[in-house]
Formats: structure tokens, C-alpha cells, sequence
């Protein structure tokens, strides 16, 4: 078998101690009379150790009383994306010095010295998310291959210095979902279509949805991913992991493929809140080449996140609120019940709820008609339309951005959108049918923000003036319930417009597995919002959910993958559950 010999070529020349599965019919293939016990794909375990579902502590652990290396790490996850790949399709590319890196750092290790808490641990990044190394950075396009970016992004330089081993790029929706407006979520024409292991025949969430998905199916330890509207909360609801999108200007972007700087947000994934704490410890801070970091002076603490990891006791102290009319009205009866399972456990573990606390003027920022970040537009206002100024935005942001690039003739939006005519099979540039059913709109989203010249006017200060001031004013408010500082609003991340608002403040969003819907077998989370810079009550509180259904005798918390369609490939993926 051609993949075996390709596994043992690789761990001989990685000369790593592993046992690989001696049962490879069981490895590759379904264990179909298990599916309601136990995972459809079950992952091998890693030498001795069972990496399924492992936390970063554990990893650790192991490593430290050398049971485990980086390099085994590193081989097991691969191991597992190779067992995954051709139904999920989460990763884009492998990093080759993946290898080399883990032994360096096992290197390191050996000399007494590690360097923190993600020391030899294997990530991946959003393909939208550059790396300065044998690896493109092309959001998913065609277009940018063979392109040279100037360095690695900030981020990936930060989680390097800490230690962690990148390991790859992971699939997403192309330019994270800038290009069109009807389309398949998960899709690139260079990435092809990611799925959800819970549902391979649904939309996976995006746009970061590979991040998501492999971390979800234990295809690596966590992700990067970036959200300008959603794209991090999103996929990692729907995929029963933790999701934590930062205040804007808490990570730097730089080195980032850009959508909109007032709104763009480096976030992580994490099986656990402590895990995707490690990730936002590594990459936050101020950054010369993105100047919305300064703001963060003053906001954040000097020893990290993690110190405001809770457990449930805490949650005695909280006082949440619910903003009914806002977001909550908008879920199915099903979310809502087995939300308000949820919610009532937390009660009873000591926390205040309030229901009926909503973000002022709500009835005219949310739409009542799920997510839509051009509905200033639908309501005949364009000038308090989200969707105005991220047009603008991305025309100038992404050519900033490809000025930096060499070894490639895309320099403007113009010749992306030239690119995507000229390869309609592979980008489909036309709508669908001459273009491709994933993108079934063609470019549409390129072509209105190519249409704008990206000129600053009246019309676009007045749409971000707008959008920012009452979405910051109504969370706000919301959190100021009579005189009540709330610890935090807990809200269904599956209704977009909870994360749409969120996003057009730049206020931080946390999302931890909520439930599962018994049609689709599609997971959704409980979501957590709060102020600029309250990324400690969003951590505090969540950790103190998560360690709440931890301890507890709860349906309503993480649950692995069930592999539901897995024979079936449909593309695009429909929008709905
Ligand atoms: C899984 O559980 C369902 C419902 O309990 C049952 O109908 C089905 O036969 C079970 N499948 C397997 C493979 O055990
Ligand atoms: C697993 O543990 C056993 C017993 O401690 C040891 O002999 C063996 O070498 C270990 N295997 C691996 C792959 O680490
Ligand atoms: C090493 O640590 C791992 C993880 O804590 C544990 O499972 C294992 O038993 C330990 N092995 C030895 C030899 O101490
Ligand atoms: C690392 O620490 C251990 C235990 O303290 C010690 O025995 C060993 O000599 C140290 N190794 C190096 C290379 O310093
Ligand atoms: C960042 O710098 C640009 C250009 O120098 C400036 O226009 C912009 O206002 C600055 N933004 C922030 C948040 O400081
Ligand atoms: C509740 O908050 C008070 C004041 O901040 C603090 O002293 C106390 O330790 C907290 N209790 C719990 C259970 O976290
Ligand atoms: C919150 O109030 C609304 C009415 O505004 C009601 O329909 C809903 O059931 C209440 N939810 C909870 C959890 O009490
Ligand atoms: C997307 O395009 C398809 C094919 O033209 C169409 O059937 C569908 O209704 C469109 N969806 C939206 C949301 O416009
Ligand atoms: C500003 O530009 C947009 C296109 O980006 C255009 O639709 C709008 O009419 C312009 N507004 C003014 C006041 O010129
Ligand atoms: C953009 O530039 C073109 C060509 O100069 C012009 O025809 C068009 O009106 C401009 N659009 C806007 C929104 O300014
Ligand atoms: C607000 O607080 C006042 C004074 O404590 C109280 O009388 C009133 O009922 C509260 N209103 C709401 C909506 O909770
Ligand atoms: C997957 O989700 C779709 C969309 O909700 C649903 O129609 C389908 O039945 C699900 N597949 C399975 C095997 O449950």
C-alpha cells in the first residue's frame, strides 16, 4: 500500500522509535459496527501514548518524563491527517520541515531547555496566514502560487519563538470568503472542499474552516485562523471546539491576507479553553507593523492569559445576561432547548442570569433574517452599512498587501479578478455555469469592492462611523444592566447576527461546545460576548462553563466527530444545517 510505504519511508528518516498500526484495515477503513460507541475513524494511539483528544498539558507531561517526543508528535499527526484527509480535507499543505523543526526542538529539550507551555506542540494556520519558509500563502488561490511573502506574519513568528512546530496550512474558504457571496463554504480552488467530521455533506463553518475541523477530528493539537465577520466563532461552534476570537488589535495582523483592518482578528482553536489560551498567550501583543496593536497598551496583562483559567466555583460570582429579543429569538426550538439545558446547569452552579438584556437599538442593527453584513443596505441605508466599508477596505488592504509580494504579477485586485475570468474552471471568475458550482455567485464580492476605486468618502466614514459607534454602545449597554457590571452576555453563536455585531465593534467573542442537532448531527456552541479588551472575563467564564460540564453528568459539552455522509462528496455544501 502505497501510503504505508510512504509512512515508513518518513519515520525512517525522522529515525523516530513509533509503532505504527499493525491493523491497517482498521486504521484506513470505518469500524462500522462501532459507530454509536465509539469514533467512526478511530485515531491510532501515539507509541504509548493516546493522543485522541490529549490536551496540551498532557502532551507536555509526556514529554517531559520522555515518553513522547515532538518528532513522535509530529509523525502521529500525520499519520492521522493521512487516515482523514480524503473525507475532511482539512489540511492544504505540509509544512516539509515539520520533521525538522520538532527535532530541533526535542534537541532543545534534551539540553534542559524548553520554552514554555507549546514547546514541541504541532499547529497549523489559516492558508490566508503567511509563513516565510517552503510553503505558499495563497487564501486558498491559485493565483498567488510561487508568490514570496517579505516574512512570516507576526503571529507565526510569535508561536515559532514559543516553541510550537508549525505543521501545516489549513484548508479555508478562498480569500476567507471576500471573492463571492453565494458560494460553498470551506472551498478554494487550490484547497478544495473541507468537511465538517460531524456532517461531511453540510457546511463545515467558515471561513476558517480547516483550522477547525482538524482540530475538532484530532488532526493536530490547535490553529490559527482570522475572522473579520465570523469566520473564527463560526467554524469552531459548529464544530464543537473552543473558538476565541480577540478584541481587534489584540493580535497583530501583519503578514496577514487582509479583508478589512477595521474589523480583521487573528483567533485560535483549541480542544479546551486552556489549550486555545496557550495559542492567544503566544501571538497577542504589540506589533510595529500593524499600529492597531498599540492600542492594546495598557489593557493586557503582563503575564498572560492564563492565569484567569477558572474552574466552577467561580462561575458563583457571574452574572450573565441574556439578550433575548437581540439574538436568542432567532434560534431553532432545539438550540434553544438544549441551550437552556446548559444554562440552567450554570445556574445551579451559582451564577445570576438575566434574561431581556439587549443591545440598545437592536431592532434596527440586527437582521431579523440571519446574518447579512450588507443589511444597512437592506434597510435602504448604505451609509450604515457594514458591508460599505469592507468593500473599501479590502480593495486597499489587499493590494498593501500584495505590494510586499515577489516572484508574482498579481500586484492589484484588478489582476485577481482578470486571474479568476481568465481560469473560470478553476477560480470560477463567471458565475456559475460558465464558472463553478462551489462559487456559484463568481466574484461578485470582488467586483463591488473593485467598483468602489477603494475612495474614502462621505458615504464610507458615515457607514463606519455608524456601525462602530452603535454596536459598541449597544454591547455596552447590554452589559450595563441597571446599574449590573455583567460578567459577560451569553448568546447562540449559530445566530450570526450575534458574532455580525460583535465583529462590526471589534469586541472579543469566546465559544464553547453548546450541543449537537439530532437532524444533521451538526454541533453548535454557547457563546460568551463582551467589551474591548475583556478577554480575561471571556476566559474566566468560559473555563468556569467548561469545567462546570466537565465535572458534571451533561450531554451539553465537546463530543467527537460521528463521520454522518462520510461516502458522500456534494459540492457546494448547502448553507443550511
Ligand atoms: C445506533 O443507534 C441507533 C439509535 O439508537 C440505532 O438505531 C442503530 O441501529 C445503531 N447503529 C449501530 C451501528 O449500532
Ligand atoms: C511502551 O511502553 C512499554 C512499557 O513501558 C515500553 O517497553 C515500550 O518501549 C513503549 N513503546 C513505545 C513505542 O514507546
Ligand atoms: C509519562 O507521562 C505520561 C503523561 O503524564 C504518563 O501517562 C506516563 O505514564 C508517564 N510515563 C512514565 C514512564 O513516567
Ligand atoms: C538536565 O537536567 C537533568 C535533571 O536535572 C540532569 O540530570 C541533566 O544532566 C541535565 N542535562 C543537561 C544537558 O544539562
Ligand atoms: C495606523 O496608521 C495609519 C497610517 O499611518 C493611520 O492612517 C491610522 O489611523 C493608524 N491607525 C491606528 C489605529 O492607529
Ligand atoms: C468572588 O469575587 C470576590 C471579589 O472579587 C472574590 O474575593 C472571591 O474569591 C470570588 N469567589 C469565587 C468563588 O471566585
Ligand atoms: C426570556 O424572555 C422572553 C420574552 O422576552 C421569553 O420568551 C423567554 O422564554 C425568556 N427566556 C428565558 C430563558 O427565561
Ligand atoms: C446561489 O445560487 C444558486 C444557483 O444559482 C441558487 O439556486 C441559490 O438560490 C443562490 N443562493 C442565494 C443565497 O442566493
Ligand atoms: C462613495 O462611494 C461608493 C462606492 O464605494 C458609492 O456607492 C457612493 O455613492 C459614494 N458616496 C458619495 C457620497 O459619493
Ligand atoms: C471608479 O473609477 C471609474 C473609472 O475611473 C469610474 O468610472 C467610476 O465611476 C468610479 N467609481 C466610483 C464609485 O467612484
Ligand atoms: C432597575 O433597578 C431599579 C432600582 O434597583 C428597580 O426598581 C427596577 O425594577 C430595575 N429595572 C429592571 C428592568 O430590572
Ligand atoms: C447531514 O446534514 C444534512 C443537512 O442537515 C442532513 O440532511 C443529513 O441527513 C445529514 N446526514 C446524516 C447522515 O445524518
Amino acid at each position: 500500500m502505497r501510503l504505508l510505504a510512504v509512512l515508513s519511508l518518513v519515520s525512517g528518516l525522522a529515525s523516530a522509535q513509533l509503532t505504527f498500526p499493525n491493523e491497517p484495515d482498521s486504521f484506513f477503513f470505518p469500524s462500522l459496527q462501532n459507530a454509536n460507541t465509539t469514533e467512526l475513524f478511530p485515531m491510532p494511539k501515539c507509541g504509548n501514548f493516546t493522543l485522541q483528544e490529549a490536551t496540551i498539558d498532557q502532551m507536555q507531561a509526556a514529554m517531559a518524563n520522555g515518553s513522547l517526543t515532538s518528532t513522535q508528535l509530529v509523525l502521529c499527526y500525520l499519520e492521522r491527517a493521512w487516515q482523514t484527509q480524503e473525507y475532511i480535507n482539512s489540511i492544504l499543505e505540509f509544512n516539509p520541515d515539520a520533521i525538522s523543526i520538532a527535532q530541533a526542538r526535542d534537541q532543545e529539550r534534551k539540553q534542559n531547555k524548553t520554552r514554555g507551555p507549546l514547546h514541541g506542540i504541532p499547529f497549523i494556520v489559516k492558508d490566508n496566514i503567511a509563513s516565510k519558509d517552503k510553503m505558499e500563502t495563497t487564501a486558498g488561490s491559485w493565483a498567488l502560487v510561487g508568490s514570496i511573502v517579505p516574512r512570516d506574519a507576526h503571529v507565526v513568528a510569535q508561536l515559532r519563538q514559543a516553541g510550537a512546530v508549525l505543521f501545516g496550512k489549513a484548508t479555508l474558504s478562498e480569500w476567507a470568503d471576500m471573492r463571492s457571496n453565494n458560494y460553498s463554504e470551506g472551498y478554494s480552488g487550490r484547497g478544495g472542499q473541507c468537511r465538517s467530521a460531524y456532517n461531511l455533506t453540510t457546511n463545515p463553518g467558515g471561513s476558517s474552516s480547516g483550522s477547525a475541523v482538524a482540530v475538532a477530528a484530532n488532526v493536530i493539537a490547535f490553529a490559527l485562523g482570522t475572522e473579520t465577520d465570523g469566520s473564527v466563532i463560526n467554524p469552531a461552534e459548529r464544530n464543537s471546539i473552543v473558538g476565541i476570537k480577540p478584541t481587534v488589535g489584540l493580535t497583530s495582523r501583519a503578514g496577514v491576507i487582509p479583508e478589512s483592518e477595521h474589523q480583521d482578528s487573528v483567533g485560535v482553536f483549541g480542544r479546551t479553553v486552556r489549550d486555545a489560551v496557550y495559542a492567544l498567550d503566544a501571538i497577542y501583543g504589540v506589533d510595529q507593523r500593524d499600529n492597531y496593536t498599540s492600542a492594546q497598551q495598557g489593557h493586557t496583562p503582563s503575564k498572560g492569559y492564563v492565569q484567569f483559567l477558572s474552574k466552577k466555583n467561580a462561575l458563583k460570582n457571574a452574572t450573565f445576561g441574556l439578550p433575548w429579543q437581540s439574538f436568542w429569538q432567532y434560534a431553532d426550538a432545539e438550540q434553544q432547548e438544549q441551550l437552556l439545558e446548559l444554562i440552567n446547569l450554570i445556574k445551579s452552579a451559582g451564577a445570576t442570569i438575566i434574561n431581556n438584556t439587549e443591545i440598545t437599538n437592536y431592532e434596527t442593527l440586527v437582521s431579523p433574517d440571519g446574518w447579512n453584513w450588507d443589511y444597512g443596505s437592506t434597510r435602504g441605508f448604505a451609509n450604515e452599512s457594514e458591508y460599505t466599508y469592507i468593500k473599501v477596505d479590502f480593495y486597499n488592504n489587499i493590494n498593501k498587501y500584495l505590494s510586499e509580494l515577489t516572484n508574482t504579477n498579481i500586484k492589484t485586485i484588478q489582476d485577481l479578478v482578470d486571474y479568476n475570468f481568465d481560469n473560470d474552471g478553476t477560480e470560477g471568475g463567471n458565475p456559475w455555469p460558465l464558472g463553478i458550482p462551489a462559487f456559484y455567485s463568481g466574484q461578485d464580492g470582488f467586483l463591488a469592492s473593485l467598483a468602489t476605486n477603494g475612495t474614502y468618502n462621505e458615504t464610507y466614514f458615515q457607514a463606519l462611523h455608524f456601525c462602530q459607534t452603535q454596536t459598541r454602545q449597544g454591547i455596552n449597554d447590554a452589559l450595563n444592566h441597571n446599574g449590573t457590571k455583567l460578567s459577560g452576555l451569553l448568546v447562540p453563536p449559530d445566530v450570526g447576527q450575534s458574532y455580525e455585531i460583535a465583529a462590526e465593534a471589534g469586541y472579543p467573542v469566546i465559544t464553547v461546545p453548546g450541543g449537537v442537532r439530532s437532524t444533521s448531527g451538526m454541533p453548535f456552541g454557547l457563546a460568551i460576548m463582551q467589551t474591548a479588551w475583556a478577554e480575561p472575563e471571556l476566559i474566566k467564564w468560559a473555563s468556569a462553563i467548561e469545567d462546570l460540564q466537565q465535572t458534571s453528568n451533561t450531554l451539553r459539552k465537546r463530543v467527537l466527530p460521528k463521520w454522518r455522509g462520510y461516502l458522500e462528496r456534494n459540492i457546494p455544501v448547502p448553507f443550511s444545517d
